[in-house]
C-alpha cells in the first residue's frame, strides 16, 4: 500500500488510506476477468482509481494552480475527486464536479466523500459524463480526464474517437487560459490532440513509478501474456505508468 505525502488532514489520509488497499487489488481483478467487457457495468465492483503518487501530484498542481473550480472525469468511488476536493478547499473553498455513470460508485462516493468532511466542496453528476459535463457553471481551472471505457477497438468508442477525448473536446471552450489537465490512461488520440500545437495545449507524459505491489504487477503481467497479441487490451495500458500532464494555453 502506498500512501499520501502531500495531505495532512487525518479525516482525508484516513479514507484514502482504506480506499488505496482495496483498489490496488481492483486492478489485478478487473485483468483477471475471463472474458473482457466494454461496459462500465461490468467494473462496479472495482474501483480502478488513482494511486498515491497520482492523487498527491494531483493535489499539489491544483493547488499550484489556484484551482476553485474542477472536474473529476470520472468519478468511481471518489479518490481522485478526494484529492482534488482536498485541494480546492485548501485553496481557500469552491467546487470540485465529478461525473460517474454507475449509481452504486455515486452513492459510494458521496460516502467517502463525506467520511473525509469534503461534501461541502463537491457535487457529483450521476449519469454519462458527455452529457452531465456539457455546462459546469463557470470557468475550469483544473480537470481530471480519467473516464474508463475499453472497447473491442481498444479505446475507439462509437463516436470514433475515445471517450477521454470526447469529454476533452465538451469541456475545451469551459476551460480558463492557464487550466491542468491530467490523464493517466494515455488513449493515444487523447495524447495526440493535447500534443497537437494547433489545439491549444502544451502537453507531456511524466513517467511515475507509482506500481502496485509485486504480488500484483505479476498477476497483471501474466493475464496479459495469457492474451493475444492483438486484444485491446493491449492498448489499454500506457507503455510507462505515469500520467499525461498539459496546461490550456
Ligand atoms: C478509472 S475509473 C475512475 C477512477 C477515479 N478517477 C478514481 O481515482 O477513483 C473510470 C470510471 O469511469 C466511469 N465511466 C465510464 N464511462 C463513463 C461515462 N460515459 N460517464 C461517466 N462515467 C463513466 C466508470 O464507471 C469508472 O468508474
Amino acid at each position: 500500500m502506498s500512501t499520501s505525502q502531500a495531505l495532512r488532514d487525518p479525516r482525508v489520509v484516513r479514507v484514502l488510506t482504506r480506499l488505496d488497499r482495496r483498489n490496488l487489488e481492483s486492478f489485478g481483478e478487473a485483468l483477471s476477468l475471463d472474458t473482457w467487457s466494454s461496459d462500465p457495468f461490468a467494473f462496479q465492483e472495482q474501483p480502478l482509481s488513482v494511486t498515491a503518487e497520482i492523487g498527491d501530484l494531483i493535489y499539489l498542481t491544483a493547488r499550484a494552480a489556484r484551482a476553485t473550480r474542477a472536474v473529476d472525469f470520472a468519478t468511481s468511488v471518489g479518490m481522485s475527486l478526494i484529492y482534488l476536493a482536498a485541494a480546492v478547499r485548501d485553496n481557500g473553498g469552491g467546487l470540485v464536479i465529478g461525473s460517474e455513470l454507475v449509481p452504486a460508485k455515486v452513492e459510494e462516493a458521496r460516502r467517502n466523500v463525506e467520511e473525509a468532511g469534503l461534501t461541502d466542496y463537491v457535487e457529483i453528476r450521476e449519469g454519462d459524463a458527455r452529457e452531465t459535463l456539457a455546462d459546469v457553471g463557470g470557468p475550469i481551472d483544473y480537470a481530471i480526464v480519467d473516464g474508463f471505457q475499453g472497447t473491442d477497438n481498444g479505446w475507439i468508442g462509437e463516436s470514433g474517437s475515445s471517450l477521454a477525448l470526447d469529454v476533452l473536446r465538451l469541456l475545451t471552450p469551459q476551460l480558463r487560459s492557464g487550466a491542468v489537465l491530467v490523464n493517466d490512461n494515455a488513449e493515444p488520440d487523447y495524447v495526440a490532440h493535447v500534443r497537437d500545437p494547433g489545439n491549444g495545449f502544451r502537453s507531456s507524459w511524466l513517467p511515475l513509478l507509482s506500481q502496485p505491489p509485486e504480488a500484483t504487477r505479476r498477476k497483471l503481467a501474466e493475464s496479459l501474456r495469457r492474451r493475444p497479441a492483438d486484444s485491446p487490451l493491449a492498448t489499454l495500458l500506457p507503455e510507462v505508468p505515469g500520467l499525461e500532464l498539459s496546461v490550456r494555453d
